[in-house]
């Protein structure tokens, strides 16, 4: 039976991987949050390879906050470059395949069409640049890794555009959202789906794959959809803007293509719309 570790077990994907888990009853996966598996401390991922034959490692711990790292930068580089650094080096030295997850901020979002995994990467704000640090060091020490980048996750766990919105709309009559973004809205829970399948198919065509939930919208449109599917829209109104200041900048556009991980898996990523839908349905 494959052993696998899930890394930052306690946030919005490693709980949805604990929930997709149910499904692959053939693997056997220990979950560990930053409490006793802190990823910047190197002692104790030596540790935990050491006492565990790990097969498959799923990074799914990450420092997350996107204005915050404008003014954390040690520390986003810190977690997201360093620490990433040292689990790669760990898991090459133990023969495990690493599966990261990245993110859609790798990119300026200049392109007027869907990224490509070969396509030149330019952060423009601090955690994009902390996320692509990791990215190459995983390249450079582990050559059994995938890099699964997604984009816009939410879920019903954690903290995520979906909670945020389902919460302002029991407190305000009109919103604000912006239209100045295009992404891929994408169920966390359906990615967690497919990083365990790239297991339970034994792929080894390893390298830099993109996931999201099919489509582009901007966030204006994502809320607006929220409120609709959850019978909101009656009461709370939303309004566009296009100038909404963030502390970070983002990229104009970042919506991945999914064709290459699609292809490899046999698969066809879910609409945005019908996933949002099925999430709000099932556990709202
Ligand atoms: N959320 C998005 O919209 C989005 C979009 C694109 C890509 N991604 C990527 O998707 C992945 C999963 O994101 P998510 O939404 O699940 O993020 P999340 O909810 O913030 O989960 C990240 C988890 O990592 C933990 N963590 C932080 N530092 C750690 C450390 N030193 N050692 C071990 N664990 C640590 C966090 O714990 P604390 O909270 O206690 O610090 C948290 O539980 C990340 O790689 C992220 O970059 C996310």
């Amino acid at each position: 039976m494959k052993k696998i570790l899930v890394t930052g077990a306690q946030g919005q994907l490693g709980q949805c991987i604990r929930d997709a888990a149910l499904e692959f009853s053939e693997l056997e996966i220990l979950f560990e949050g930053k409490e006793f598996l802190d990823l910047t401390n190197s002692q104790q991922v030596t540790q935990f390879f050491e006492t565990h034959a790990i097969d498959y490692c799923i990074n799914a711990a990450a420092y997350t906050h996107v204005d915050k790292a404008e003014n954390e930068r040690d520390l986003a580089f810190a977690i997201n470059g360093e620490a990433v650094k040292n689990l790669a080096v760990t898991c090459a030295k133990h023969e495990t395949v690493l599966i990261h997850v990245s993110t859609d901020y790798v990119f300026d979002g200049k392109k007027e069409t869907p990224y490509t995994e070969s396509d030149p990467t330019h952060p423009i704000n601090v955690y994009g640049a902390s996320k692509l640090e990791g990215e190459a060091y995983i390249r450079h020490c582990c050559p059994h890794h995938f890099i699964v980048r997604t984009s816009w996750l939410y879920s019903q766990y954690g903290h995520n555009f979906l909670k945020t919105i389902l919460r302002l709309a029991q407190e305000k009559n009109q919103l604000t959202m912006t239209t100045d973004q295009i992404g891929a809205p994408t169920n966390a829970n359906d990615l967690a789906n497919v990083l365990l399948q790239l297991i339970a198919q034994n792929s080894t065509a390893y390298g830099t794959y993109h996931f999201s939930n099919e489509g582009a919208v901007t966030w204006y449109d994502f809320a607006k959809a929220i409120l609709e599917i959850s019978g909101f829209s009656e009461k709370v109104t939303v309004a566009k803007t296009n100038n909404y200041p963030t502390f970070a900048e983002r990229p104009k556009n970042s919506v991945l293509s999914n064709d290459k991980l699609n292809k490899l898996l046999g698969i066809s990523s879910k609409n945005w719309k019908e996933s949002l839908e099925t999430l709000i349905q099932t556990k709202w």
